[in-house]
């Protein structure tokens, strides 16, 4: 397994959206009707763990601690840049979020030692290759307990012309191969093959750069 295989290509990523990341995500992906909608779908309880995947500036992990101030939140992501905005937006936030620099191929071992009963990961999938994708839900399987639960938001089938034109802006930042089968609906297929159960899209979002769908899944 290579890194271009896993791939987290830091240096590819205009810098613009790296500076201007939190307004280009508020802007284009009706960021906070999918973001309050997975917040609610993970339903935070006080002794969860929770383990967020590819945390960007830390938006998902701070929302999910302040809801609920006495879950432990992990969030964990590859690029040091992003993880330095993550932290400065906590701390104004006082959210005790534990952030933690992890390359894609040492997720599984640091998931490990987190022992989440709940995982998330938002808008990071539709960056990662196939073979990459497969190793992520992989490693979260393995972390997680019996009856723990995966949730997912992501771009996901993109049901109509309309949402496939409006996606397109997505592929030409992101590449067509590791995108398109967002388009084609891979997520709950992954999921299924990576033995989750009960797997579920619970929300399609309509957005100018296509939709984005919630997924769930289950530990059996
Ligand atoms: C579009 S951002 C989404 C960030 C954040 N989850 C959010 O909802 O705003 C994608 C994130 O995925 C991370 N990423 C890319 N490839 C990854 C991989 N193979 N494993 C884990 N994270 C990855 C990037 O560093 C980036 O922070």
């Amino acid at each position: 397994m290579t890194m271009d295989q896993l791939a987290f290509p830091p240096d590819s990523r205009p810098h613009w959206l790296t500076t201007a990341y939190d307004v280009a995500i508020r802007t284009l992906t009706r960021e906070r009707r999918w973001r309050r909608a997975l917040l609610h779908q993970i339903a935070p309880q006080p002794k969860d763990r929770i383990a967020d995947i590819g945390c960007g500036t830390g938006s998902q992990a701070i929302l999910l601690k302040r809801e609920c101030p006495l879950a432990s939140v992990y969030a964990l992501d590859p690029n040091p840049d992003l993880l330095v905005r993550a932290e400065a937006k906590a701390a104004r936030k006082g959210a005790g979020v534990h952030f933690m620099h992890v390359m894609p191929d040492e997720i599984g071992i640091r998931l490990a030692s987190i022992r989440p009963g709940k995982i998330v990961s938002s808008l990071a999938f539709h960056q990662v290759p196939m073979e990459g994708k497969r190793r992520l839900i992989d490693a979260m399987f393995e972390s997680l307990p019996s009856g723990g639960q995966i949730h997912i938001a992501d771009y996901g089938w993109q049901r109509t012309s309309a949402m496939r034109i409006g996606f397109r802006m997505v592929q030409s930042l992101d590449g067509g191969t590791n995108t398109q089968p967002h388009a084609d609906g891979c997520i709950p297929v992954l999921l299924e093959q990576g033995r989750f159960v009960r797997v579920v899209e619970t929300a399609v979002i309509p957005t100018v750069t296509g939709s984005i769908s919630l997924y769930r899944g289950v530990k059996p």
